[in-house]
């Protein structure tokens, strides 16, 4: 009942140009995916471009971010609306990599994630514990405190819109993936977690994805357990061939 989605971060890479390259040769490689939501996330530049480029295809687009006030003086920041403008239906929220470099906290992911769902985008919201976090044995509290306070006070209706990614940092573009077992380990205590903080139902219904070295080789394992319904793809979403194989999984 949850349809599983595969979603392409592709960060601070490629031009234009290469990106509409990028997803002209995916969108027929993907064609006849079915049962799967596909989204892929090109730098904001590239973004107006790709959607047009993406139009009658199975591809969703993402923007890697947002700011959370609709306009104003605001230098160099983008609004939630533009990006649905822009063609969006997705934004990622919260990267750790927006954590660790740009001082994005859980009170300004809460803010975007907010502002992003009001704009009537979905919120692909990223969790992570460190790998310092994870050797004390600090991955749970980590996660609960970063999903509670990037979540704080949505509606139940709000969870329509929200995706929720756990990438552990160890496993981002170091080819270290979390075994099988150790996501579901963490997938499980999110949704548990969700269950008791809203309700059931939006545990139930909503997709955890998993992200940290997604490869076509290890997306078959990941994807078989029961509580991992999607992934978030860096290296391997920016080529056609490996990001069309990591959505093939179940085929
Ligand atoms: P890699 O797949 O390159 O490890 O990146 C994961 C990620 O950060 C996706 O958001």
């Amino acid at each position: 009942m949850r349809i599983p989605v595969i979603a392409g971060n592709w960060k601070l890479f490629k031009t234009i140009h290469e990106s509409v390259a990028l997803v002209q040769e995916l969108a027929p490689l993907v064609a006849n995916s079915t049962g799967v939501e596909i989204v892929v996330a090109p730098v904001f530049t590239a973004l107006s471009r790709v959607a047009d480029a993406v139009k009658g295809s199975e591809i969703k687009l993402a923007a890697q971010d947002c700011y959370w006030e609709e306009e104003g003086a605001f230098t160099g920041e983008v609004a939630p609306k533009l990006l649905k403008d822009a063609g969006c239906s997705h934004v990622i929220i919260g990267h750790s990599e927006r954590r660790q470099y740009f001082g994005e906290t859980d009170i300004t992911v809460n803010r975007k994630v907010k502002a992003a769902i009001a704009a009537g985008l979905s919120a692909i919201v990223c969790v992570g514990e460190s790998l310092m976090e994870r050797e004390s044995e600090q991955t749970f509290s980590v996660i609960e405190a970063q999903i509670q306070g990037s979540l704080a006070g949505l509606t139940e209706a709000d969870f329509a819109h929200v995706v929720i990614a756990y990438e552990p940092v160890w496993a981002i573009g170091t080819g270290k993936t979390a075994s099988d077992a150790q996501a579901q380990e963490v997938h499980v205590f999110i949704r548990s977690l969700i269950g008791r903080l809203f309700s059931q139902s939006v545990a139930d219904a909503l997709r955890i994805l998993y992200g940290g070295s997604v490869k076509p080789d290890n997306v078959k394992g990941l994807m078989s357990q029961p509580d991992i319904d999607g992934a978030l793809v860096g290296g391997a979403s920016l080529k056609a061939e490996s990001f069309a194989a990591i959505a093939a999984f179940n085929g």
